[in-house]
């Protein structure tokens, strides 16, 4: 899948303390150029509040830009034309968040759960057997279908939540932070996981993480952000081994888990 996102930008109405008070705005994203190359995994770092999960929601036509304008493979994305106009995106978006334990409902089985977008994005064909068929791709026994949530682990709770963002075959797959909330080992499990995914060349990768551990293992090519900006980009080595910019340099140090 192939993203030209030109100028986009995002403010948002910050909450009034009184009610006499003129409105005020942040920008969470400042006019920014993205282009992101069909099979390309890239990273998004950049620390806590820069602009990455904005960035990433403007892409994926999940919010409104307040300037500028998404493409993908050559149709523009526009969220205001209500839900059936964006049908084609969704069905070739997966999408992963960073907690494993909120995007689960727990009083669905976990075939059910990972089942739905099959269904709400009206998909043909055996959706049990597809179900089976992306657990096994997952790391996980295809039984687990009929067992519910609050049965799995935090790690395992996360393969589901990555079943059913592959369920439907997306052309991307976009995960916000998704290992953020695990532990180490379950960590680099998930990162396995990935990394085969990965190794499916039509696949396209657009992946936020403060870990650039994780970055590393997975992305051809970076995009540093920093207050609402892109401060640097460009391919994970050459940023990693000579970032030109001082907050990469720090943010670099201030990560435990790179590997060189
Ligand atoms: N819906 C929203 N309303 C108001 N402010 C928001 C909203 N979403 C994000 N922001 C603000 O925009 C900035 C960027 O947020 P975000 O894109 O979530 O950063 P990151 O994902 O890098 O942590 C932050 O200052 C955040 O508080
Ligand atoms: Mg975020």
């Amino acid at each position: 899948m192939t993203i030209v996102g030109r100028d986009l930008s995002r403010r948002y109405p910050l909450p009034k303390q009184t009610p006499f008070e003129r409105r005020r705005f942040t920008d969470a994203l400042l006019p920014t150029d993205i282009d992101i190359a069909d099979g390309e995994a890239v990273g998004i770092i950049g620390e806590s509040g820069s602009g990455k999960s904005t960035l990433v929601r403007l892409l994926l036509g999940l919010d409104v830009p307040t300037t500028g304008t998404v493409e993908v493979d050559g149709t523009a994305v526009d969220p205001t034309a209500g839900p059936r106009a964006l049908h084609w995106l969704r069905r070739r978006t997966g999408l992963v968040f960073q907690d494993p334990y909120a995007s689960l409902d727990p009083r669905m089985s976990v075939g059910r759960t990972i089942a739905e977008p099959l269904w709400a994005l009206e998909i043909p064909g055996d959706h049990r057997a597809r179900v089976r068929e992306v657990l096994t791709e997952v790391g996980l026994e295809p039984a687990m279908a009929d067992r519910f949530p609050h049965e799995f682990s935090g790690g395992q709770r996360q393969r589901i939540a990555l079943a059913r963002a592959l369920v439907h075959r997306p052309s991307i797959l976009v995960g916000d932070e998704p290992l953020s909330a695990l532990d180490v080992t379950v960590r680099a499990q998930i990162l396995e996981v990935l990394r085969e995914l990965r190794n499916r060349e039509d696949l396209t990768l657009v992946l936020v993480s403060h870990d650039i551990g994780v970055v590393q293992a997975l992305c051809d090519s970076v995009v540093v952000m920093k207050d609402g900006a892109v401060v640097e980009r460009g391919s994970t080595a050459e940023v990693l081994r000579r970032p030109t910019q001082d907050y990469t340099k720090r943010l670099l140090a201030a990560i435990p888990t790179i590997r060189t």
